[in-house]
């Protein structure tokens, strides 16, 4: 019989937290939502005031998105690449920016550059007999669908995924999405928002005909954890307290620290944003990205777990090793806000918030190619310091980053990306120099 570990009572937060999965995570969500409704309560208001307080803001947003669609204007902002790089990007777009929490870049690459980059990748995959090596999918992240060819390739290193990671452009953009967070607080430094760690991910090719179930609404950057250990509640501290005017989701204090759960869906890494880089054209209509744009509903998602029509030993559906759900259920005000990217070129880039509510929509006999490389903001700060190491391991040895699943393909091929092949922002970013 397994005996329960008493948690540790924060000094910092006066919350108990658990650095690790607690055994019994029944009793210890029980525990936690109990201690954080007597933290709020002595903010002089209940949860449900608090709540109630959230709501009222995100109708508002909500509103507000439902106007702008109903003008026919994108809700996405979109931001020209030659703004960022000139340094002109517009105050309201940047205030919208930080609003909507999401934005597509126009003319990040130059479309001949993204076409040749998919096409490199097709060769890269044949000339090294990918089909006829790969053994299906070694993860259930995106469904257990059997295919006999993936649409999510686990390939990391290839020439075309890498000359887009150390592209100065991907630089340039990554630093202009970094410096929308506050970097310093608190009294400290949380992050560099002027260099990328080039976080290795995955890509994406979605053949034309294509059948696919799409993405229910979910979260990224955690699960149990987000309320559970220290740095998460140091960096929630304000939505702790009852304090919902005081949090800013672009304040990086504490999150850089946090302990984080294990488990198949986990970023070792901080992204200030998540992204990817269009490699064909992309219909928005054709099962793209869609996101609650209202980077402040991550205050919902927090807080709504402790209302009383909750079993007290439920957050939502929050499990640990599973992806964090916004579900109709317990998230309705959320679900008139899922909003779809505007249509994309290649070479166009995506970029959302990394706490924010998205999903990918179904589609039947996909029209056109649905092509993509997954490259995030990952500026270097003490987390991603610690999973870079491991990445330039991985990297040298054509080897899956320790995020992903060891299936390891690339090990042996000849012509993947080589050291050699590294610029100076690629050094930097594996710390090679
Ligand atoms: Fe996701």
């Amino acid at each position: 019989m397994t005996t329960t570990s008493t948690p540790n009572i924060s000094a910092v937060t006066g919350l108990p937290h658990w650095e690790t999965i607690p055994e019994d995570i029944p009793a210890a969500v029980r525990e936690i939502k109990a201690a954080l409704r007597e933290k709020i309560s002595a903010s002089g208001r209940t949860v449900a005031e608090v709540v109630a307080e959230v709501e009222e803001f995100l109708a508002g947003e909500v509103a507000d998105i439902a106007a702008t669609r109903a003008r026919g204007e994108e809700v996405w902002p979109v931001i020209d690449f030659t703004d960022i790089a000139a340094g002109t990007v517009s105050p309201d777009a940047l205030a919208l920016l930080k609003r909507r929490g999401c934005a597509v870049v126009r003319g990040h690459f130059d479309r001949a550059q993204a076409e040749q980059w998919d096409a490199d990748i097709v060769e890269y995959v044949d000339s090294n007999h990918f089909f006829e090596s790969y053994a299906g999918p070694a993860d259930d992240f995106f469904g257990d669908l059997e295919m006999s060819k993936p649409e999510i390739y686990p390939i990391y290193w290839s020439s075309a995924q890498m000359e887009a990671r150390q592209h100065p452009r991907m630089a340039q953009v990554q630093a202009f999405l970094n410096a929308q967070w506050t970097h310093e607080s608190e009294g400290r430094s949380w992050f560099d928002p002027g260099q990328d760690t080039l976080y290795p991910d995955r890509i994406r090719r979605r053949p034309p005909g294509a059948d696919s179930g799409g993405l229910g609404t979910h979260l990224d950057p955690g699960t149990l954890d987000l309320w559970m250990t220290e740095g998460y509640q140091q960096h929630f501290r304000h939505l702790f307290r009852g304090d919902f005017a005081s949090y800013d989701p672009w304040d990086a204090a504490y999150r850089t620290e946090a302990a984080q759960y294990p488990g198949s869906t986990m970023c070792s890494a901080f992204r200030t944003f998540q992204g990817w880089t269009a490699l064909s054209e992309m219909r928005n209509d054709q099962g793209v990205l869609h996101t609650v744009p209202i980077p402040k509903a991550m205050a919902y998602l927090m807080l709504r777990p402790l209302l009383d029509d909750v079993d007290e030993d439920s957050m939502c559906g929050v499990k640990p090793n599973r992806t964090f759900p916004a579900t109709k259920k317990w998230h309705r005000i959320l679900m008139d806000a899922v909003s779809a990217i505007p249509s994309v070129q290649p070479g166009d880039s995506v970029w959302w918030h990394c706490d924010m509510v998205h999903s990918v929509a179904p589609v039947k006999n996909q029209q056109g190619w649905g092509n993509v490389m997954y490259i995030p903001a990952a500026p270097r700060c003490a987390k991603n310091e610690r999973y870079t190491e491991s990445v330039r391991q991985a990297f040298l040895a054509g080897a899956s980053p320790s995020d992903f699943p060891e299936e390891n393909y690339e090990a042996d091929w000849p012509n993947r990306f080589t050291e050699a092949d590294l610029n100076d922002i690629g050094r930097r970013g594996l710390n090679l120099l």
